[in-house]
């Protein structure tokens, strides 16, 4: 080897060194001191090990313009591709240690050149985000970097699945790429995402608020609907990242691997014979459903702490991934309102977009009356859940459970809107609203003028309720394919997916629909 050669060698390694030192030992220790993982352990714990490949280690910026800037190899981003569960995932992991994981021109580069690569290879792309947002040395540079991400969010949604996890500070812009991207998983106490900081909040609103009340991760899973999951620590976030991937597939061509749990698809479960109670006013709980059903009691929920009212999460049923969405009647009775038909919307939408059936387990006794839901904008909310269900061309099943009434009945994937198979139990109740507004609007002089109007009201209950308050009407009409016994739901699903399998749907040519955003 000559000298030369061996000289260009060791300057290798000393940049690779440079690299991997990146803020240096006292800003990890910082980093680990908050709670915090640093940027290379986040990627060794969400890939298979071993198996990272690295892109744009000797990458730099240009420096700010401010004054001469000290640049760092890797840029503050650590970029490349590795695997989970042996299934190639494109990544990259903000490093806070370098000035604070800020994002400059090169490091969006370097972010946009896996999210490019990503997108030809039909592989998931996962962000791990710890930053304090655009750079602020570098300008208008650090907007435009912004902007080409951004472009690239939105080029590749409903193409590859795009996951953020947001495992620090989140502030500006920086919070505008994961909110565009599938699924947000956000870190307790670590993490947060505000459009403006609480300093700002003060100068504007004179307003005192902690970033954890602004936008901590309880905050975003509860109130906004921005997170999607919380996990207390950024080990288990990782592990979590890894079960969503199991469940999806690569890209919208692909379908999401089937993983056999050796659960016997004609398991029946007589115990949801008894599950719905006698009177309907009193309540139960859908997960008792969900988790019979599905392979291996096995159920991601989505959003569980936002809009509890519908539960909205992946399963499995003989081995292939679903889309559960489900009306909970222990929360609000199961009531659609405004947050609810968002949640659901955009879960069905995702589902759709990348080939995963739906099923939809009903019991809703409508949408949430009243000023606030009417001024918050219900009608438009609630269209969105009507649009995602319509334009859905995956295979779609549905199974009222109890109540179904009304729009609500309509909007949860009804035949009507051209659900493929509509199955029903025995107690579902099928009609224009539930029998005490039924009977109160159709027999209300009758009952004005009664003697004893609550009595009277109560026997005309009681006939709407023979009449209506049953699937029977439904499925004469033929808008329900089958009455069907609570034990044996899982086998049924299970036989009309696999009949639904070859399932081809054709939309008449267009740029896009016009979803009521
Ligand atoms: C340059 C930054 C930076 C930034 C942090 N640093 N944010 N450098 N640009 N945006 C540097 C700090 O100077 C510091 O450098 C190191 O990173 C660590 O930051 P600290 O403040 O010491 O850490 P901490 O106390 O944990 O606070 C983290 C923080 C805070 C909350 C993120 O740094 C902060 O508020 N930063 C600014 C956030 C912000 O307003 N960003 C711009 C958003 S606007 P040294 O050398 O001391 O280690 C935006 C517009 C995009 O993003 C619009 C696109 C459309």
């Amino acid at each position: 080897m000559d000298a030369q050669y061996s000289a260009t060698l060791e300057t290798l390694e000393t940049l690779r060194a440079e690299s991997l030192a990146a803020g240096g030992k006292r800003k990890i220790n910082a980093q680990h001191e908050k709670g915090k993982l640093s940027a290379r352990e986040r990627i060794d714990l969400l890939l298979d090990e071993g198996t990272f490949e690295e892109f744009d280690v000797l990458k730099t910026g240009r420096g700010g313009a401010l004054e001469a800037e000290k640049t760092y190899a890797g840029d503050g981003v650590i970029t490349g591709h590795g695997s989970i569960d042996g299934r190639e995932i494109f990544v990259f992991s903000q490093d806070f240690t370098v000035i604070g994981g800020s994002l400059g021109e090169a490091h969006a580069q370097k972010i946009c050149k896996v999210m490019d690569l990503a997108v030809k290879v039909g592989a998931p792309i996962i962000g791990l985000n710890d930053s304090g947002g655009a750079r602020i040395q570098e300008g208008v540079d650090a907007l435009a970097a912004y902007g080409e991400i951004f472009h690239r969010n939105v080029e590749a949604s409903g193409v590859v699945p795009q996951i953020s996890c947001i495992m620090g500070p989140c502030a500006g812009g920086a919070v505008y790429s994961p909110a565009i991207t599938d699924f947000v998983f956000m870190v307790q106490e670590s993490s947060y995402m505000f459009v403006t900081g609480p300093s700002v909040v003060k100068t504007v609103t004179h307003q005192d608020i902690t970033a954890e009340d602004l936008g901590g991760a309880g905050v975003h899973a509860r109130e906004s609907g921005v997170s999607h999951f919380t996990l207390p620590n950024d080990v288990l976030c990782l592990r979590e990242v890894r079960r969503l991937i199991s469940y999806l597939p690569s890209n919208n061509r692909q379908r999401a691997p089937l993983l056999d749990l050796r659960d016997p698809a004609d398991r029946t479960d007589p115990a949801l014979d008894y599950l719905i109670p006698g009177n309907p006013n009193q309540t139960y709980d859908m997960n008792v459903l969900i988790f019979s059903i599905l392979d291996g009691a096995e159920f991601m929920e989505v959003h569980s702490d936002f809009a509890r009212n519908i539960i909205c999460g992946f399963g499995r049923l003989g081995g292939q991934t679903v889309g559960l969405v489900a009306n909970q009647p222990a929360v609000l009775a199961g009531v659609l309102d405004t947050d609810a038909s968002f949640k659901a919307g955009r879960f069905v939408r995702f589902c759709d977009a990348f080939n995963i059936p739906l099923i939809a387990l009903v019991d809703v006794p409508g949408f949430m009356p009243g000023p606030d839901q009417e001024h918050g904008g219900i009608i438009r909310h609630g269209a969105k859940l009507l649009y995602a269900f319509t334009e859905a061309t995956v295979p779609r099943i549905s199974v009222i459970v109890r109540k179904a009434y009304g729009g609500a009945y309509l909007v949860m994937n009804s035949k009507h809107i051209h659900c493929d198979v509509n199955y029903a139990w025995p107690s579902a109740e099928i009609a224009v609203m539930g029998p005490k507004g039924a009977a109160e609007v159709i027999y209300r002089r009758e009952i004005q003028s009664a003697q004893d109007p609550d009595a009277v009201l109560n026997e005309k209950m009681a006939h709407y309720r023979r009449t209506f308050a049953n699937p029977f009407l439904a499925a004469q009409r033929g808008y329900i394919d089958d009455v069907i016994f609570p034990r044996d739901t899982r086998h049924r699903l299970i036989r009309t997916l696999q009949v639904l399998e070859g399932k081809e749907a054709r939309r008449p040519k267009r740029k896009h629909g016009n979803i009521p955003l």
